[in-house]
């Protein structure tokens, strides 16, 4: 391994990266690869998109910093008001963050700081789900839940406050003799049943992805799923919370993913951030419903809460530009086009007749710029196979890098337990050609089929 002083967050040594253009990458042995996945689902434009470009150096010639208690600047003014005017009166007031992690540990103290700020201070508890990830900071673990994650900080997470109700993913947890709608009663049951069991006026919100990323792939709600659960989070006088870091502000081929994926139910608070600077910059942002907005400002009428980067002039205006171009090069439904052919080509090679990973492919799911590919091995083809005690979507993972793809392979995301599960994510840049979409697919099904035959006993 090649010498570094990072201490980096893989076994290996990630080679450097030195140019890129568009949805390609160059390493510095001269190795060209295409990015099937924006980095972490956040290069929604890919690498250098000449307006976003054009916009940071002109705010580099102008303003660099200021902090945000003592100035503000025109371009966090303006990306504000285009997250408000692009909300169709969903949102009214909203606070930057430098990530999405940030983002989260903002909503959970904005949204703490409603309540206490109308004269509710009883409200102390958080429901979120598990198999759902809001973060890395202890809060934003201890408010989701992936077991391995969490694993090295259980004993300093806070078990007081931040409780959990089980996953909206049919495909795993739905029973059999269960109708959608039997389903999502029985969930909505369950989060009623947790307001009951901690005390309805103590609960601040319930929150939730809308689609849920970083666990468990790429997962979707049933219908009516999120509507009954603001139902609930209504019915007790709590938030309705979502957070929409990864699958939010274009990725589902929406602007906010609740707008096409989650029932149309907007919720009280909301964080994004992937893809709202689309990597351009560090930048994360909460979004605050009229009612939180007016609850705050008929308190303190301010945020208790903030960093020293928070609203940064660079980011805040790279972030507008990515914004301005997805308008105006009518990119949601270009991210819609890409994930229906995305869809289409991964189907026929992965599901082909003949094709080694068939049996194996359990779900392919997704939309607009998001996509997931589920394997599962709990099958009778399996015992043909030998895995060597690999991960094969990490194996994946490194058989696509090899083969010039950049793809992001997840384990745990098949039970609870989180020892189980085998899933890929693609997303591509919204703007990506049909021919860059069709040689992501093709890497990818190649780098699938080659690991396979290479596990056949
Ligand atoms: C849903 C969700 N929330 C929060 C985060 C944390 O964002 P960040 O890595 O920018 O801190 C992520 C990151 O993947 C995420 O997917």
């Amino acid at each position: 391994m090649a010498s570094t002083a990072i201490l980096h967050r893989t076994p290996w040594r990630p080679p450097v990266s030195t140019t890129a253009e568009g949805v390609y990458v160059e390493l510095e042995d001269g190795k060209r690869l295409i990015d099937g996945v924006g980095g972490a689902a956040v290069a929604c434009l890919g690498t250098n998109h000449p307006k976003v470009i054009k916009a940071i150096k002109d705010q580099l010639d102008t303003l660099t910093y200021v902090y945000n208690m003592q100035l503000s600047s025109k371009p966090a003014e303006e990306l504000a008001k285009f997250l408000v005017d692009s909300s169709d009166g969903a949102f009214e007031l909203i606070a930057f963050a430098s990530g999405g992690s940030e983002a989260m540990e903002a909503v959970i103290k904005l949204a703490r700081q409603y309540y206490v700020e109308i004269g509710q201070p009883k409200r102390k508890n958080f429901i979120a789900r598990q198999l759902s990830f809001h973060g890395n900071t202890l809060s934003t673990l201890s408010l989701a839940y992936h077991p391995a994650r969490r694993a090295p900080y259980a004993d300093i997470l806070d078990t007081e406050h931040f409780h959990h109700v089980s996953p909206a993913y049919a495909k795993r947890f739905q029973r059999a003799d269960e109708t959608d709608e039997q389903y999502v009663e029985r969930l909505r049951q369950e989060l009623e049943d947790k307001f009951l069991e901690l005390g309805p006026d103590t609960v601040i919100g319930f929150v939730a992805e809308t689609v849920v990323g970083a666990t468990t792939g790429v997962v979707g709600a049933p219908k009516g799923y999120f509507t009954a659960m603001k139902a609930v989070c209504e019915k007790y006088g709590a938030l309705f919370i979502l957070d929409e870091v990864m699958s939010g502000m274009g990725r589902m081929g929406s602007l906010h993913a609740w707008q096409s994926v989650g029932d149309g139910a907007s919720p009280d608070l909301q964080a994004v951030a992937k893809g709202l600077g689309g990597g351009y910059a560090s930048i994360g942002a909460v979004l605050m419903s009229p009612k939180v907005s007016r609850g705050i400002m008929g308190g303190s009428g301010l945020l208790k809460h903030g960093h020293t980067y928070q609203a940064h002039p660079l980011a805040c205006v790279a972030a507008l530009a990515v914004q301005k171009v997805i308008v105006e090069e009518d990119l949601l439904s270009k991210a819609v086009e890409n994930g229906e052919l995305m869809s289409k080509l991964l189907c026929q090679g992965l599901q082909a007749e003949g094709a080694l990973s068939r049996p194996f492919c359990f779900d392919i799911r997704g939309r607009g710029a998001f996509w997931c590919i589920e394997f599962d091995f709990d099958v009778l083809e399996a015992a043909t196979l030998c895995s060597r005690g690999e991960s094969f979507a990490m194996a994946v993972q490194a058989r696509c890098f090899d083969n010039g793809l950049i793809v992001m392979g997840m384990t745990g995301g098949a039970n609870v337990e989180g020892t189980k599960g085998d899933h890929v994510i693609l997303g591509p840049a919204y703007n990506a050609t049909t021919e860059e979409i069709k040689k992501m697919v093709d890497v990818f099904v190649q780098s699938v089929e080659e690991i396979l035959k290479e596990w056949q006993t």
